[in-house]
């Protein structure tokens, strides 16, 4: 890691002397950023009047393009409505509407689903890895507490959610922080990490979580978490079509919990409505940000099934997990905007191949 901290110095001080007065902590220190001035359907614009194509929507962000009509509406009769309520007291009326809207998105097979909100993916998946515990700890099992992710992922930034990431230039730095959970490889065919090829091979890649969660104990293990399809830290990478089934089978061989990041793969952006819908798998958990609001107001979402919910509720009762932000009615009001112009364009069908 040294090394790679030395060589990001490299010409410091000659670009230090070239790069404009600025006061944002930026991710690179040494670089310049464009400065953006304002969206258009697929195009952003910089303060200079230059044109870039938006293709990565941000940061798989903008999925329904920049300046839509009926989500700027939605944000602004809101705002001058109620711009804030708080969660963890009172219940608002686009927060109930976008949770019932959910219900109408998620897989069947999770059953009667309930929905906490939050501003981001990170706080949804830490409110995924904390909940997921609750659900084995109020039934009793209070060892089962680890959870398994894979290399080359990313789930978020707080200490939870980077402790499930496999993300090594990101978990570097931070790594005296980092909580005891495991990893397995990714299902990647094209470099293989079991030097195999796809379709000859055993599928390694779902049976090492099996191998994993027999070697720590499924007594100690609450819940496996990955991305459907892999997103930032192995772009695009599809497992193939027997992996998530195999996946399900043993997660519920060992009493563990599957929990699906549709952080980057949700709503649409794969051509159905949830990644894992490609597999024909049900999750326990979904949990996803991002495009769910396109971009027009901070929104997370982490949906738990039937299962969980009737556990939690029939136990303690509690979800002590929350943000301030979370279900405030103008995100949700701009998630719920965004979800119904994507169902009356159609847009799920379309993104598909
Ligand atoms: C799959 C996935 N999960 C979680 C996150 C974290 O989301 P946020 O940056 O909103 O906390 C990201 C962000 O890139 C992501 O791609």
């Amino acid at each position: 890691m040294a090394n790679t901290y030395k060589a990001m110095r490299t010409n410091k001080k000659e670009l230090k002397m070239q790069r404009k007065k600025t006061n944002i902590l930026h991710h690179n220190l040494n670089a310049e950023y464009p400065v953006l001035q304002r969206g258009e359907g697929v195009y952003v614009f910089d303060n200079k009047g230059k044109r870039y194509l938006d293709a990565v929507g941000g940061v798989g962000v903008v999925n329904i393009g920049h300046g839509v009509e009926e989500v700027m509406e939605a944000i602004e009769k809101q705002m001058r409505t109620l711009a804030f309520s708080y969660n963890g007291t009172v219940d608002n009326q686009p927060a109930e509407d976008m949770a019932a809207k959910l219900q109408q998105w998620a897989p069947a097979g999770m059953g009667e689903t309930k929905t906490l909100f939050s501003s981001g993916g990170a706080e949804a998946n830490e409110g995924a890895i904390k909940l997921a515990y609750q659900y084995h700890w109020e039934r009793g099992l209070p060892s089962k507490k680890k959870i398994i992710g894979r290399w080359q992922s990313y789930h978020g930034n707080t200490i939870g959610t980077l402790s499930a990431s496999g993300r090594t230039s990101w978990r570097s730095m931070y790594d005296p922080y980092m909580l005891d959970f495991m990893h397995i490889s990714p299902p990647y065919c094209y470099r293989c990490p079991w030097g195999e090829s796809y379709p000859g091979c055993k599928m390694e890649c779902a049976y090492a979580l099996k191998k994993t969660i027999k070697q720590a104990g499924p007594e100690n293990i609450s819940a496996f978490l990955a991305e459907p399809v892999i997103g930032t830290s192995m772009s695009a990478v599809v497992p193939p079509k027997e992996y998530y089934p195999i996946i399900r089978e043993i997660c519920d061989e060992f009493d563990v919990l599957f929990i699906v990041d549709e952080v980057m793969t949700g709503v649409g952006r794969t051509g159905k409505p949830w990644g894992i819908d490609n597999w024909q798998v049900t999750p326990d958990i979904i949990t996803t940000s991002k495009g769910i609001s396109g971009g027009y107001s901070p929104l997370g979402v982490l949906m738990l099934n039937e299962k969980i919910c009737k556990t939690i509720e029939d136990g303690t009762g509690l979800v002590t997990h929350s943000c301030t932000y979370g279900g405030n009615p103008v995100s949700c009001a701009a998630g719920l905007a965004t979800l119904e112009y994507i169902e009356k364009n159609d847009l799920v069908s379309r993104a598909g191949i």
